[in-house]
């Protein structure tokens, strides 16, 4: 059984340790801390018996919702729990008014990009060498 939830500080080890093995740790602790105070800013969770195994990272920019991170600690992966999370979060700000989420992903990052498809996520355009190491950005949008 999966629950979501809106991420509290005392899911930041939880958030540090998956953004670390599973996103490269470009987000420091602190500094989710200090998303979890900015009024733009969400980040949810998803539990599965009481044990946070994922997390979903976006900020709510006028009508529009930016996907910044999702991921899955490795052992739960494949499990329908990032797409469980995606699809809270969507019903969420679509039931606020929001008009569109937008992403962008790693070229070469075929699991998130089969998951953001099969949540009706469209490819937009490619962002050429957008990352510091040179890989290309793919820019996603579901609009609704
Ligand atoms: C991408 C990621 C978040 C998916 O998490 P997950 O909880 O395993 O995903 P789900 O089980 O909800 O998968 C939902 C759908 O996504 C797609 N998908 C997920 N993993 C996949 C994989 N390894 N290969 C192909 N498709 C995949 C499938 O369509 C899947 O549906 P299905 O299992 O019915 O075929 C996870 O692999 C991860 O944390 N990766 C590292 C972090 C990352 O790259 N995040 C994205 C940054 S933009």
């Amino acid at each position: 059984m999966i629950s979501v939830r809106a991420a509290t500080a005392a899911d930041l080890d939880a958030l540090a340790r998956i953004e670390s093995e599973s996103l490269s740790g470009t987000w420091s602790r602190d500094a989710l801390a200090d998303e979890l105070e900015k009024t733009f800013a969400r980040l949810r969770v998803a539990e599965r018996e009481r044990t946070v195994c994922a997390f979903v990272h976006c900020w709510l920019v006028a009508d529009e919702v930016h996907v910044l991170n999702v991921a899955t600690d490795a052992a739960f992966r494949r499990r329908g729990i990032a797409r469980a999370l995606l699809e809270s979060l969507l019903e969420e700000v679509k039931a606020k008014g929001f008009a569109c989420a937008l992403l962008e992903v790693r070229a070469s990052n075929a699991p998130a990009i089969e998951l953001y498809r099969s949540l009706g996520f469209r490819d937009d355009t490619i962002r050429a060498r957008y990352y510091s190491d040179g890989e290309d950005a793919l820019l996603m949008s579901l609009r609704w």
